[in-house]
């Protein structure tokens, strides 16, 4: 089967009911969510705390589609294997978040996931190209990570840089930080065909209502099509 680059939307349950991940991932993906991303987050390679591998596997059978794992932790390298056992489909590190990042895309794809690195808004496209033959997908971050719900940083260039290096190979660039209706256009133009996002697509919605994810969905996918 060829490389789909068609686009896809990521809801990210950093903005769902962390009591209840089952019921809001089943809930979203029936509204019309392509992957479900999934942020783990370790206060210290960012400013909060999310969860880690143990709650990945019990969210894991929950997610019919693709399990895509964001780590924003460092170290890396101790905790790709549980990441891995757990389940997940994408596991993207850091190229902030040591100094070997070749490393450790090597071993996440041994573990049998498949390879992401992400790049903080700081951070040019250059220092992923030595990389590129390693993963199966870029995040550019369009916020600095570690919260929902920020404002969109504007990354065009590098994403149009990124979609130019990457030329027919098969890797996804995916957005993360602040999408929503009124960015979506600019990225997807740009090359991205994997929007992440979160607060855009869980805000006036429930796992009882869960209706307006739908429509957030819709309003999102209708903004670049
Ligand atoms: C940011 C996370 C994002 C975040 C996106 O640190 O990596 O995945 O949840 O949230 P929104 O879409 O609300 O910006
Ligand atoms: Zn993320």
């Amino acid at each position: 089967m060829s490389f789909d680059r068609t686009p896809k939307i990521a809801p990210s349950i950093l903005s769902a009911d962390f009591a209840n991940f089952g019921a809001e991932i089943a809930a979203v993906e029936a509204q019309g969510a392509d992957w479900i991303h999934v942020d783990v987050m370790d206060g210290h390679f960012v400013p909060n705390i999310t969860f880690g591998p143990t709650t990945c596997a019990a969210i894991r059978p929950h997610i019919k589609t693709v399990m895509d794992v964001h780590l924003m932790i460092a170290p890396v390298d101790p905790y790709i294997q549980a990441f891995a056992d757990a389940g997940a489909d994408f596991i993207t590190a850091h190229v902030e978040a040591g100094p070997h990042i070749h490393r450790t895309l090597q071993a996440i794809r041994a573990a049998g996931a498949r390879p992401g690195v992400a790049l903080n808004p700081g951070t040019p496209a250059t220092a992923v190209a030595e990389v590129l033959d390693l993963v199966d997908l870029v995040c550019v971050m369009t916020v600095n990570p570690g919260f929902g719900g920020q404002s969109f940083i504007d990354m065009t260039a590098k994403i149009q840089q990124l979609r130019t290096m990457i030329g027919d190979r098969p890797i996804h660039i995916e957005i993360d930080g602040g999408v929503a209706p009124g960015t979506a256009k600019s990225v997807v133009d740009a090359g991205a065909d994997v929007l992440v996002a979160g607060s855009a697509v869980f805000k006036g919605g429930s796992v009882h209502n869960p209706g307006p994810y739908g429509d957030n969905i819709r309003a999102i996918r209708a903004a670049y099509a």
